[in-house]
């Protein structure tokens, strides 16, 4: 049998298309480690083009991407409807697509919904699960409607008649609270305030990024807990792993941001498994798992804890197309849960084809309607 042709797509146009590319790097060889695929890989620049395999392999291996995006898109006929994804048209036969893709179009579902309707299995979650986990606020409404702990939060809308005020957070929130933009992510458009003018700038840098915007109560004194899921109908959960930046636990400010998340992470202190009391473990696997159900997800997924000093986990975001770099959390926790890089990057794969042909067995039902037969309006045919 013939082996089965993996694209992985990775890029994007969110500010992890650089995580991206160090993400797919590592699928890429875990892949290549199982022997079992054919791989491609395909770039989607940050003018949302996708880049022809070969270009986008030499993207994928740090070349200088500037100047492959121009010369890729000088062969591209622009004004073609398909043409942003006329890259695709060029490759062999594709059995399953593996966006690699953080942030925007990745995790966000539009990618999932290119994939669907090309009628090819994907790994990951559904454009519905990606959708729903993507907008911060509807994942808390679903949480708290499943019983899942999370914090107290309210939501602001841009086009409130009445704008939410420092009195009302603080008598419902406490002080101080953190304030998201409810679709991003990479802690872009999140800061923390702990008074009237540091909500006020809040606010107004949210906006910038979303009409919708969630304001949360904050920990105290958190660490923070990542947890890998994998699976479809059969969930599996990792081993927890802790971080905490500097002058984060006790009353310190620090938080997770993306300067700490991004460009010096060398002041994060990991810790895998993380130490906690055995039921504390069990209670966060279990939220993990459950979230993992209530959210809609298959394939893979990391779910965030803060756990404040009193060991009360609270479900902090569910993260549908986790990190794979080498400073990834979701990386090493599945090593030390002894799932190898390569048998993981194998289980991503066959759970897609699993869900693929799970969705297969749907039913979808068509009647020809015929002729049309309205009813009266106001007594009147
Ligand atoms: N309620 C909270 N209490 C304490 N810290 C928080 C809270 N919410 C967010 N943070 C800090 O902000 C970071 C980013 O928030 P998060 O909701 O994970 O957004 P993102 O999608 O950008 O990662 C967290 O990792 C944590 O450091
Ligand atoms: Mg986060």
């Amino acid at each position: 049998m013939s082996k089965k042709h993996v694209v992985l797509l990775f890029g994007g146009n969110s500010s992890e298309h650089d995580v991206s590319k160090r993400s797919a790097y590592n699928y890429y060889q875990a892949l290549k480690q199982t022997g079992k695929y054919d791989l491609s890989v395909i770039a989607i620049a940050q003018n949302g083009y996708f880049i022809d395999a070969e270009r986008s392999f030499e993207i994928m291996n740090q070349a200088d991407e500037g100047p492959l995006v121009d010369a890729y898109m000088q062969t591209v006929a622009q004004d073609e409807i398909l043409s942003p994804i006329a890259a695709l048209q060029a490759l062999p036969k594709i059995d399953i697509f593996f966006p690699v893709v953080h942030g925007n179009l990745g995790e966000d579902g539009t990618l999932q919904g290119l994939f669907r309707l090309l009628q090819k299995p994907y790994v990951g979650a559904s454009l519905r699960g990606h959708a729903i986990s993507f907008d911060k606020v509807i994942t808390k409404e679903i949480l708290t409607a499943n019983g899942i702990r999370n914090t107290k939060y309210l939501v602001t809308y841009q086009n409130d008649e009445q704008p939410l005020t420092w009195a009302k957070v603080e008598k419902e929130l406490g002080s101080p609270v953190f304030v998201k933009a409810a679709n991003q992510g990479s802690s872009v458009g999140i800061s923390r305030a702990e008074n009237e003018a540091e909500f006020e700038a809040a606010l107004a840098d949210s906006f910038q990024y979303d009409r919708k915007v969630l304001v949360e109560a904050a920990v105290n004194g958190p660490r923070e807990l990542e947890v890998g899921v994998i699976g479809n109908d059969d969930i599996l959960v990792s081993e927890i792993g802790a971080h905490q930046v500097p002058d984060q636990g006790g009353d310190g400010k620090g938080w997770y941001d993306y300067q700490s998340k991004f460009v010096d992470n060398s002041a994060v202190s990991f810790e895998i498994p993380a130490k906690l009391p055995e039921e504390v473990t069990a209670e966060i696997k279990a939220m993990a798992k459950k979230a993992y159900q209530v959210l809609n997800l298959a394939g893979e997924a990391r779910m965030d804890f803060l756990i404040d000093n009193n060991n009360v986990p609270y479900l902090g975001e569910p993260n549908t197309l986790p990190g794979f770099t080498n400073m990834s959390l979701f990386k090493r926790l599945w090593d030390y849960s002894n799932i190898d890089n390569a048998k993981l990057a194998d289980m991503m794969v066959q759970y897609g084809f699993e869900a693929f042909d799970r969705d297969q067995q749907i039913s979808y039902s068509f009647e020809s309607l015929g002729e049309e037969k309205v009813g009266t309006f106001n007594g009147k045919k």
